[in-house]
């Protein structure tokens, strides 16, 4: 009889430990774990030890099926787990200049060694430091409950983080071994909504060489309309389209071509797609397609 009771009284220190378990993972107490182990307690607090053979089975399997929900909620819980315990996230003023995923001169003849430097080390690197800037002075704003200058940073946020991030897609963007054009469901995409992937480089170049002043030609995937969309951005944050996730990015600024090609866009843009990383646009595409939003 005393096994039976060291037994139970495992039992019911197991199951109050996955109850404080889910507690301490913010679980709803309505859910379908949760429940089955509540009620799992109180089935075990009302045993007065005269089980038979028959209940004391039926008890066993009542464990073991709770054994394998509990093992179910670890298996589902890992990428859960792994986003919120493990990824890594930036602080307030914590960005830093991603490394180029190549060697400055790369590009070349595309895009030229200088140019690549001073646009990596020096353009990009003020972005960085001009949004950490906008954080901390937001956050120390929230700090002292003092928002006079909020227009002023939240624009600094905007402008430096726009361009901080939309950098950081455009170096993925290109690639030494890049041009040709997209496979898979990326191209799919394309067809579908653009006609051809000729249409759509056509309406892209376009969009690009006509952007006014600087700014940027970005390839978007709408999660709402579930399409792909061509937008330009005046600056970095003028005319953006909220709601979407850039796919592929091309800086118009004369900093990316000035040096080279001088006031020839046109040309910049034309060679541009011979260094388009389009495997990087197709992963970019997977996983942001995968974002869905009730159309309307
Ligand atoms: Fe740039």
């Amino acid at each position: 009889m005393s096994k039976f009771h060291d037994y139970i009284k495992d039992v019911f220190n197991w199951n109050e430990e996955m109850k404080r378990f889910l507690e301490s993972e913010d679980v709803e107490k309505d859910a379908e774990l949760w429940v089955k182990l509540d009620k799992f307690s109180g089935v075990i607090e009302k045993l007065d030890g005269q089980l038979d053979i028959e209940e004391l089975n039926a008890l066993q399997s009542r464990v073991d099926e709770l054994h394998n929900d509990v093992e179910q909620y670890f298996s589902r819980r890992q990428p859960v787990g792994h986003i919120y315990i493990n990824e890594p996230f930036i602080p307030a003023g914590g960005h830093s200049l991603p490394p180029l995923p190549y060697g400055y001169d790369s590009l070349e003849p595309y895009i030229a060694e200088e140019i690549m430097r001073l646009h990596h080390t020096k353009h990009h690197q003020s972005y960085v430091d001009g949004l950490n800037r906008a954080e901390e002075m937001l956050k120390k704003a929230r700090q002292d409950g003092d928002f006079k200058l909020v227009k002023h940073w939240s624009r600094e946020l905007a402008f430096h983080g726009s361009g901080h991030y939309l950098h950081t897609i455009f170096w993925n963007n290109m690639s030494p071994s890049g041009g040709g054009k997209p496979s898979g469901a990326l191209l799919g995409e394309i067809e579908k909504y653009f006609g051809s992937f000729e249409q759509f480089k056509k309406h892209f170049s376009e969009a690009a060489k006509q952007v006014e002043g600087v700014g940027w030609a970005i390839l978007v995937w709408s999660p709402r309309s579930r399409h792909l969309e061509i937008l330009q951005s005046e600056r970095h944050m003028l005319l953006t389209q909220w709601d979407t996730i850039p796919i592929l990015a091309l800086d118009v600024w004369e900093h990316a071509y000035y040096l080279q090609y001088k006031n020839n866009r046109a040309d910049y843009v034309n060679n541009w797609w011979n260094i388009v990383n389009w495997k990087d646009a197709e992963e970019r595409f997977q996983k942001a397609s995968q974002l869905k939003w009730k159309p309307f």
